[in-house]
């Protein structure tokens, strides 16, 4: 009951939280790296920022960062700990939830156990204004929900073919096998931004022959040496290197996400996209197969 109060008192008042998945069709391709520096980028345009981290060890967020994760998201599924517990500070104040196996116990929980998981994220002490999920890569069928259930879904891809064919295969997978029909594009490691601007058309122009998609380019990330150095030493290279061309970039990136419209009515609650990806686990978790690729 009280629940439902908090909700609305937050609707009434009209904040809300932007839920944003970076998905990629293969590993390695920078998706982490993006996702740090646009989490950093928003936070110093004021944000508060929470990262879903889907991934463990090294290659997590936290590994990329020298975080170390004691606990994940499955604690409190299991309501062993708090979320504000199994939270890391990251740079910037981005709090860093590490999911752990929590994402894949999702389409296995009892209603007791999902109902106390929606109600962590609807009592968070701190306000979320945006909270960006680092899924994990590929198109295998656990890792959908994720990408399934977010409001607003980037693709990380990076000019070699394999990366762009890869990317197509996820959205063909996402779009005839879940319907999702709207997808962002950040292209990385680029030489130029005619290179960004290359690789989006190549994806696009096959997408919008064989697909009901529609494909927005949100820009490119500079192949940058600073961008490994900064995570190296902890923190983004918008706050290590502010003068370096990719900074600017997520400086642009962080700005387009500010104006993209606000989710309307209770699609803006953190606890509704709980929910949604509790749903989205079940609903993959039945799922036979993913369709296959081209
Ligand atoms: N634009 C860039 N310029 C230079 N180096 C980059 C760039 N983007 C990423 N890297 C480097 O490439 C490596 C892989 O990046 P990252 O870990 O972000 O990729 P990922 O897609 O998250 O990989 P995984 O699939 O393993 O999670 C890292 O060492 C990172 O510092
Ligand atoms: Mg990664």
């Amino acid at each position: 009951m009280q629940d439902q109060a908090e909700g609305l008192r937050r609707l009434l008042s009209g904040a809300f939280v932007r839920i944003v998945t970076l998905a990629s069709g293969r590993r390695g391709v920078g998706k982490t790296t993006v996702l740090i520096n646009l989490a950093a980028a928003l936070a110093k345009r004021g944000k508060q920022v929470m990262v879903l981290d889907e991934h463990q060890g090294a290659h997590s967020v936290a590994g990329t960062l020298g975080l170390t994760p004691y606990f994940d998201l499955s604690h409190v599924v299991r309501g062993e700990r708090t979320l504000e517990q199994v939270m890391l500070s990251g740079p910037e104040g981005i709090m860093v939830v590490p999911a752990g196996s929590g994402v894949q116990s999702l389409a296995a929980l009892g209603a007791e156990e999902q109902a106390s998981l929606v109600r962590a994220f609807g009592q968070l002490s701190q306000p979320v204004d945006v909270v960006l999920v680092d899924a994990a890569a590929g198109v295998a069928s656990h890792v959908l929900p994720l990408s399934l259930a977010a409001q607003e879904l980037v693709l990380v891809v990076d000019p070699q073919p394999a990366s762009m064919t890869d990317a197509y295969a996820l959205i063909k997978v996402l779009n005839q096998g879940f319907a999702r029909r709207s997808f962002h594009i950040i292209v990385n490691r680029v030489s130029g931004p005619e290179e960004g601007e290359a690789v989006f058309r190549n994806v696009a122009g096959v997408a919008d022959r064989f697909l009901k998609v529609t494909l927005d380019y949100m820009g490119c990330v500079p192949r940058d040496e600073k961008l490994r150095r900064a995570t190296q030493l902890g923190r983004s290279a918008v706050d290590a290197f502010p003068a370096a061309t990719a900074a600017q970039m997520f400086r642009d990136l962080a700005e387009e996400v500010d104006q993209w419209p606000p989710p309307g009515g209770e699609e803006g609650q953190l606890e509704i996209f709980m929910q949604r990806l509790i749903q989205t686990s079940r609903a993959a978790a039945l799922e036979p197969g993913v369709p296959g690729r081209i």
